[in-house]
């Protein structure tokens, strides 16, 4: 890959197209969605050579680019021949074997080890469980706007909201006082921003950067899980680390990896959903108005529709276990497939008008949270409890709030807005 995104050349065919090199990704929006149809428009999925980035793994042969709903939804439901594990889901290149001590969790797992996981912490985020921590979410936006109000306008909304309310609900939720937050967010930014120079200016530094984040990540919550073996509490950190009903427990590795997982799944995720959502309803004043009449009634369908657009993860990858066919190609063994979420949400045969901003849009079969499979999003629940929440709070007391031009994160993986500034 070139190091930083220079001039860029017009794309005209997929031919122009090149998903690894950086240039692409500094790409506005519009040039996006034009380079990711053509890509649709292919008779068959594009694949692309491995990237000379790499975190000094294994390099495979490459990967085909999945950019259509439909082979995302069939990959996803077939776990056996595209599979999470065997150099891991959330990167390009296979992850070294030292990663895996903290980017090991359940994502970047196949069964019967990710069901385990899955099986021990997804007791937390069952919709009966997220209820009893709606109010805790409702009271965390409305004291987020308040902050807001008080800090008045001209000021970043990442920084200054989005980013806020997933940030303290994970802490609060694993135990982790206030005056790590500053600390967790910082690491949370170096895991899945480390290509972009805000985050890690030398390319040449990001393994160690992303090493170093996932020790001190790691660290903060063993040193935590320790004082609660000792004394439990009601927080997360002690059911995982004491035994629960079925004596299952995780080990000091699996609490530091998942925690990690859940910092960087939890939060950066859902900032960019609600940033997201704050600029398309500032594009569109009219979805706005419409909302604003009746906010309760309209917002799972618009929680769904920002979901759909933001498409905060760009992509999972999986690695093909052995040859199969699959709508109507062929994939070898050992080649990766990546699920470009992003593209099949707006893949024209399943979505009507698929850029326009449509918080009634019924049915919205996004796959923002993933296609159906093992891996559909742990915290699903949770991110839209929390959208809503930031949203019911923003356009009740700011209802005239706007959001400024988006300043990009520079990365492949996640559709990242870094700042945007807002007035009202
Ligand atoms: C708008 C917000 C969110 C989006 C767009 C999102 C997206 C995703 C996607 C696409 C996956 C699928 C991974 C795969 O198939 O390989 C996933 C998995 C996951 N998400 Fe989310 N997520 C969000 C919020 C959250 C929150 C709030 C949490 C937790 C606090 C969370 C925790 C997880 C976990 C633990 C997994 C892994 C599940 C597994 O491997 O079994 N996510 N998420």
């Amino acid at each position: 890959m070139t190091t930083q995104p220079t001039e860029r050349t017009p794309i005209t065919s997929a031919a122009d197209i090149d998903l690894n090199d950086w240039n692409f990704w500094g790409r506005p929006d519009e040039e996006r969605e034009h380079a990711f149809r053509l890509l649709r428009d292919l008779d068959k999925p594009a694949f692309f050579p491995e990237p000379e980035f790499s975190l000094g793994g294994v390099t495979g042969p490459g990967y085909h680019a999945l950019v259509r709903h439909a082979d995302i939804l069939e990959a996803s439901r077939n776990p056996e021949v595209f599979c999470s594990g065997d150099g891991g889901a959330t990167n390009i290149p296979d992850l070294p074997a030292e990663f895996a001590e903290y980017f090991g969790s359940m994502i970047n797992m196949d069964d019967p080890r990710h069901a385990r996981l899955r099986r021990i912490v997804s007791r937390a985020f069952t919709p009966r469980m997220i209820k009893q921590f709606e109010s805790d979410v409702d009271a965390a936006a409305s004291r987020i706007v308040d902050e807001l109000l008080e800090t008045g306008p001209g000021c970043d909304f990442v920084t200054e909201v989005a980013a806020k309310l997933p940030l303290k609900i994970i802490c609060d939720m694993m135990g982790i006082p206030e005056k790590d937050y500053q600390f967790v967010f910082d690491r949370s930014n170096i895991v899945l921003g480390a290509t972009d120079p805000e985050y890690v200016s030398d390319r040449e530094d990001i393994a160690d950067a992303l090493l170093t984040a996932g020790m001190e990540l790691q660290q903060l919550v063993q040193d935590l899980a320790a004082l609660r073996m000792e004394t439990p509490t009601d927080d997360l950190t002690s059911s995982l680390v004491n035994a629960n009903i079925d004596g299952e427990r995780l080990t000091a590795q699996e609490l530091g990896s998942f925690f990690i997982l859940l910092v960087v799944a939890g939060n950066e995720t859902t900032r960019n959903a609600i940033s997201h959502g704050m600029r398309l309803l500032t594009l569109n004043p009219e979805q706005r108005r419409l909302w604003l009449e009746d906010f309760e009634g309209r917002a799972p369908r618009a929680i769904e529709e920002i979901v759909r657009l933001a498409a905060p993860v760009n992509y999972m990858r999986r690695k093909v276990t052995r040859d199969h066919e699959m709508n109507g190609n062929l994939y070898r063994k050992g080649e990766k497939v990546l699920l470009y979420y992003w593209a099949a949400n707006r893949d024209e045969r399943v979505f009507d008008d698929p850029l326009r901003f449509d918080i009634l849009r019924d049915p919205n079969p996004h796959v923002g949270f993933g296609g159906p499979g093992p891996h559909f999003c742990l915290g699903a629940h949770l991110a839209r409890r929390e959208i809503t929440a930031m949203f019911r709070e923003l356009l009740r007391r700011v209802p005239q709030i706007e959001a400024g031009e988006p300043e990009r994160l520079l990365s492949s993986f996640i559709n990242g807005i870094k700042h945007m500034p807002c007035e009202f």
